[in-house]
């Protein structure tokens, strides 16, 4: 039987094994599919244990994304802009190859939603390792243009650098009350802490949606934010987590699962 798993540190909160078992029911799919702690020190040497073995395949997670994007053979030009791996496949020779499916998850969930993307002014929070595996995505779907903000102002517009866009642009956190956006995203891991970042209103009206990558058992404190200045729409992450899955599971094997029944599903359970 093929294996697949997702590696993390801490991992045993993971939904991804829920996830990837209820797309192998739908799809007829035999497969076994575990959540497994790798030491802090030791995730090349235990994902080569791996893949030395039944492994076929494996998604990361935090803190390992990057040290996956270094332990590939080859890695996809998503992955790539993104510098971070999340999906593991490997190729019939052996080799490991490397992609990033957050960005697309987080598109396809946005899509789900039926956000209007392509022509939006979209502001994106945060600079970090999420924030940086969704720019290409995003830019694919050809926004009027895409702000990066972050409360160090020098990573974003690193990134910005880095991708020389024409429609990518940085501007601090205080300068953003003289826009005014369609799709506000939040990357950041402020929220972990029960933090927001600190955006002034005037960059939203009650029609801008709000996005918030983490999820949690309740509204989360971005979004909750976002509600108090009159926005009507806002959306957690959930449904990015289970699109990106729904896109490793068609790397892996193949075939498309139905993202939206297993969504319902864990939505319940949280
Ligand atoms: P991740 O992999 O989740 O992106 P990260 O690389 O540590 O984690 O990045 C965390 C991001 O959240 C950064 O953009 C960080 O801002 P700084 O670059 O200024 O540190 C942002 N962040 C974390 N806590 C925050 C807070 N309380 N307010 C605003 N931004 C915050």
């Amino acid at each position: 039987m093929d294996h697949y798993a997702v590696f993390g540190n801490p991992i045993g909160h993971s939904r991804s094994p829920f996830i990837h078992l209820q797309f192998a029911k739908q799809t007829q799919q035999t497969l076994e599919y575990q959540a497994l702690e790798a030491p802090l020190d030791g995730f090349a040497t235990t994902t080569a244990e791996f893949f030395s073995g039944a492994g076929k395949g494996a998604n990361v997670t935090v803190p390992f994304k990057e040290q996956a994007f270094e332990i590939c053979d080859k890695v996809s030009e998503r992955a790539q802009k993104a510098g971070a791996v999340n999906t593991l496949i490997k190729a019939d020779n052996g080799d490991i190859h490397g992609d990033n499916t957050d960005g697309i998850g987080l598109v396809k969930d946005l899509l789900n939603n039926k956000v209007k993307l392509a022509g939006s002014n979209i502001l994106l929070l945060g600079a970090g390792g999420a924030a940086r595996g969704v720019i290409l995505p995003l830019l694919d779907q050809n926004p009027a243009q895409l702000v990066i903000s972050n409360r160090t102002i020098e990573k974003a517009q690193h990134l910005v650098d880095n991708f020389n866009h024409k429609d990518f642009s940085a501007t601090s956190l205080s300068e953003l009350q003289k826009h005014n956006f369609d799709v506000i995203i939040n990357a950041t891991s402020a929220g972990l802490s029960g933090h927001v970042p600190n955006l002034p209103s005037e960059c939203l009206t009650s029609d801008t949606v709000c996005y918030d990558m983490v999820y949690l058992n309740g509204i989360t404190p971005f979004n909750q934010w976002a509600k108090n200045q009159g926005v009507k729409t806002t959306i957690d992450g959930l449904g990015m987590l289970v699109e990106q899955a729904g896109e490793s599971f068609s790397l892996w094997r193949g075939v498309e699962p139905d993202t939206s029944a297993v969504l319902t599903a864990l939505r319940e359970m949280l």
